[in-house]
């Protein structure tokens, strides 16, 4: 784990005692950094992640100095505490923190570049930036965007073979939420490639351990594309219209954010879409292995909603959500120290059973549903409408178009990265309604 140097990272009081008591954090003998990243975890996480919780829901990490959350209860209070944040300075030893300036300089200057991006911040910082943006977000707003998402999935349904094998991920998984976005910010369709081979580059540094290779390709795609965005807002300046565009020049020009924070956290707006992919195919993967609950979809189609809340609990697309302490925080029965970082793990926290009855059951009337897949407090995805109105759309239009769903071979796992969970091939067959 020496991509993350941390070695020297805060200690609980009695960091190696087996099951400590009262505000210690409770460590046992697992390889975290090892299960995490190995191939066969990776392809299904539940039964480990299901043994590890009911050891202890928050644990202590002394190889990596690391707490890991693993009870639903215990992440609600450290998203949302002030105490804790997403500002990673505040990780003592951590790749971006003050400390690691001299032992890392390549990467710590990674991390400066991303700085400016709201979810690299902590409050007020944090609050002044999102604001910009968070109305449009809203459902209700988001309502202008569902012609034009229609118009992009029925475009993309039209061109996929019918009665024959195909790769969903690769004509529609994928493609879907990039165009979206293309279209939420006024880019032209040339640019498709492009832009996806940027955020393909950029969704690794929420990986914590990347290869050198990758965190090059981190620094320079993120370059290229601040490059584009700022060409591209001053090329629609005089036109900006009211929507993304507007909303972010609008802010640049008042000052609300400067001209690093506006290009940062519009590349992370354009590139935060591609997790609606994950949806996209495990969620569709979850039904075609739940034929009861699709049939019960088909059947009735008013339970879409809630189908989608069950499909990102179940195997939700994000897996690893990160905070820093910024003072100590009694997180449960752990005090989580000033300078630590503890990570969320979602695939044990949505399926913790002191929130979830049944919780390895998919089950798409499940309700209430308060999953964490989206984190929570200020820092909640605020993609979350967006996501889920695409992902409706989608899976309406499928069932409508198409009589039959079907699998034509075996789904892949992504096994080479721990903070997100999707699909790399998901082969169909869609038979015409
Ligand atoms: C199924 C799809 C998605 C999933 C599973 C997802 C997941 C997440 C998670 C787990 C976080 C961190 C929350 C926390 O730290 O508590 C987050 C934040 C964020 N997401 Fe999403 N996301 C999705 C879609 C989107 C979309 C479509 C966009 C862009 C339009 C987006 C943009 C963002 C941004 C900008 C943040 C940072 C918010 C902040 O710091 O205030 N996400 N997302």
């Amino acid at each position: 784990m020496s991509e993350v140097h941390v070695e020297n990272s805060p200690s609980p009081d009695a960091g190696d005692d087996k099951g400590a008591g009262a505000s210690t954090a409770p460590c046992f003998d697992i390889d975290w950094w090892t299960m995490l990243t190995d191939p066969e975890f990776l392809k299904n996480p539940y039964p480990e992640l299901k043994r590890i919780r009911e050891l202890a829901p928050v644990q202590f990490d002394p190889q990596s100095g690391i707490y890991f959350v693993l009870g639903h209860k215990e992440f609600g209070l450290m998203a949302k505490t002030s105490s804790m944040g997403r500002d990673t300075t505040y990780w003592r030893n951590g790749w971006s923190s003050p400390e690691n300036r001299q032992n890392d300089p390549e990467t710590y200057e990674l991390f400066v570049d991303f700085q400016p991006q709201m979810i690299n911040a902590n409050q007020p910082d944090h609050r002044r930036m999102r604001g910009v943006f968070d109305k449009a977000f809203r459902p209700r707003d988001m309502m202008r965007y569902l012609p034009m998402i229609k118009d992009e999935c029925r475009k993309l349904l039209d061109g996929l073979p019918e009665s024959e094998a195909f790769e969903y991920m690769d004509l529609f998984g994928n493609p879907l939420p990039n165009r979206i976005s293309l279209k939420l910010f006024d880019i032209p369709e040339e640019m498709e490639a492009q832009i996806g081979k940027w955020i393909s580059d950029l969704s690794w540094l929420g990986n914590i351990v990347m290869t050198p290779e990758q965190k090059r390709n981190v620094k320079k795609s993120n370059q290229e594309f601040k490059q584009f965005v700022k060409e591209h807002l001053e090329g629609l300046r005089k036109n900006p219209g009211d929507g993304f565009v507007g909303m972010a020049l609008a802010a640049a020009d008042d000052g609300t954010m400067d001209e690093e924070e506006t290009l940062n956290n519009v590349v992370m707006l354009i590139a935060g879409s591609k997790t609606s992919l994950t949806l996209l195919g495990n969620g569709l993967l979850t039904l075609l292995k739940h034929p009861d609950q699709m049939e019960k979809l088909r059947a009735d189609r008013s339970l879409m909603p809630r189908a989608i809340e069950e499909m990102l609990r179940y195997e939700s697309g994000s897996s690893i959500i990160p905070r820093a302490g910024v003072e100590d925080f009694q997180c449960g029965d752990v005090c989580i120290p000033a300078g630590a970082l503890a990570i969320g793990l979602v695939g044990a926290i949505n399926r913790d059973p002191a929130r979830f009855d049944d919780p390895d059951t998919f089950n798409i009337t499940r309700k209430p549903n308060h999953h964490s897949a989206f984190g929570g407090g200020p820092h909640i995805c605020i993609g979350k409408a967006l996501a889920r109105m695409t992902t409706e759309v989608a899976f309406n239009a499928l069932m409508d178009r198409y009589s039959r769903i079907e699998l034509a071979g075996d789904a892949t796992w992504w096994t080479d990265r721990s903070d997100q969970r999707g699909l790399s091939s998901l082969p169909l067959k869609l038979t015409p309604a």
